[in-house]
């Protein structure tokens, strides 16, 4: 064997022994905005800077929001070295500028690619230039990486992941790994390790509780991909989280199912990325984005993910233990019609067997806090009782 071929067979052996995912990274789920919901393959440097700069002026940089994320659709082609640049005519300033824009604000840039060939807008894809795009990414400055799994025919989910995360890491600069692998290869079995957030489902889409069938996928309504995170909150936690897809908040949706969307997004502990034109935020959903009561639920430091308690006419109970011995909890009205929520907390005992914890209003008296209004509501030594709209929720706060 010639010398320099054993030498470069030992650093990289000793990469792969070493090579893990960034740690310390999304200790509480990432907050920021991405431009695919909205914008979908319609994005430039100029919709990037003006975000960014919207992020800072509207106060949701104040509220936690720090990603900006580029979607599908920045890519331009390949040099002859093979490492990828973006596409000229819509980023002509190049990433790494944009970068430096962006870091200027105090926010952090994301960028998008796929496991395949090509990503599913059809660009060029990752497969075979792992190692090539994470080191241009480091290079950029990249801070988050979202990589999604269009055109993997033959390719095993884990082990695509599992090269990309180790090559974001020879590349040296610690880069958010979020898998969007859609759910189909269940990566919250193995994703702990490769990332830090994987989509739990399909395409999340702009409405409460309809299915669009795009003839060979299907995209999801706000109510479906709650119901698809059923079982999963054992396996989220600080720094691996299940990601229910980006928000719709702001899209068009009714304030009432914008507030709903939100409000449970923070109870699944889901990461908060933004999917509307912040630019351009009415005064309705900028209240809803930068609620910092209801968005301290999704940021507890615990990182919990809550679970339905009870489901009764339509009327489902949710949970979410908190630091401190606090507790969210959050009535989500499905019907088309305005409900009475009636909780007897003497005569519920809600217990978390994951936790470990109880709410026994026998032995703890906790009082009452309405996130949405900010007022006070009595202690569970009292029925809770409240009318909750169609399609709208009751999010409280209990606290010593
Ligand atoms: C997939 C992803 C979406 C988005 C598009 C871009 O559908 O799940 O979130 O990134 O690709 O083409």
């Amino acid at each position: 064997m010639n010398t320099k071929f054993v030498f470069v067979l030992v650093i990289s052996v000793a990469f792969q022994i070493r090579s893990q995912k960034f740690e310390n990274l999304a200790l509480t789920p990432p907050m920021g905005w991405n431009s695919w919901n909205h914008f979908a393959c319609e994005i430039n440097e100029k919709i990037i800077r003006e975000t960014a700069d919207a992020m800072v002026a509207a106060g949701m940089k104040d509220a936690g929001y720090l990603y900006i994320n580029i979607d599908d659709c920045w890519h331009g082609k390949r040099d002859s070295l093979g490492f990828i640049h973006p596409d000229s005519s819509r980023f002509p300033s190049g990433m790494k500028a944009l970068a430096d824009y962006v870091h200027s604000k105090g926010l952090k840039l994301g960028i998008y690619s796929d496991a395949g060939w090509n990503t599913c807008g059809g660009r060029p894809g990752s497969r075979g230039y792992e190692y090539q795009d994470a080191f241009q990414y480091a290079k950029w400055g990249v801070d988050y990486l979202k990589y999604d799994w269009c055109n993997t025919e033959a390719l095993n989910p884990e082990g695509a992941y599992l090269t990309m995360r180790n090559a974001l890491y020879a590349a040296g600069r610690p880069i958010v790994f979020s898998l969007c692998e859609w759910g189909n290869g269940k990566p919250w079995l193995w994703g702990k390790d490769i990332g830090h957030l994987w989509r739990t489902t399909g395409d999340i889409t702009n409405c409460f509780d309809c299915v669009v069938d795009h003839g060979t996928w299907k995209s999801w309504g706000i109510m479906y991909v709650l119901d698809m995170q059923d079982g999963l909150r054992i396996y989220a936690g600080p720094g691996h989280w299940n990601d229910p897809d980006m928000m719709e908040v702001g899209n068009g949706m009714s304030f009432s199912e914008d507030r709903a969307h939100f409000s449970m997004w923070c109870m699944l502990a889901a990461p908060l990325i933004a999917g509307n034109d912040i630019r351009s935020l009415s005064p309705e959903t900028k209240s809803i984005l930068t609620n910092k009561e209801v968005i301290a639920v999704d940021q507890d430091s615990l990182g919990i993910q809550g679970f339905k308690y009870s489901s009764e006419d339509s009327v489902e109970a949710w949970f979410k233990p908190l630091r401190n011995d606090e507790w969210a909890a959050c009535f989500l009205n499905r019907s088309l019609k305005t409900k009475q929520v009636s909780f007897n907390w003497s005569k519920e005992i809600v217990i978390d067997t994951l936790s470990e914890r109880r709410i026994d209003a026998d032995k703890d008296n906790f009082k009452i806090r309405n996130l949405w209004t900010k007022r006070e509501m009595g202690t569970t030594q009292k029925i809770l009782n409240a009318e909750v709209p169609s399609h709208d929720v009751l999010m409280i706060k209990l606290y010593k």
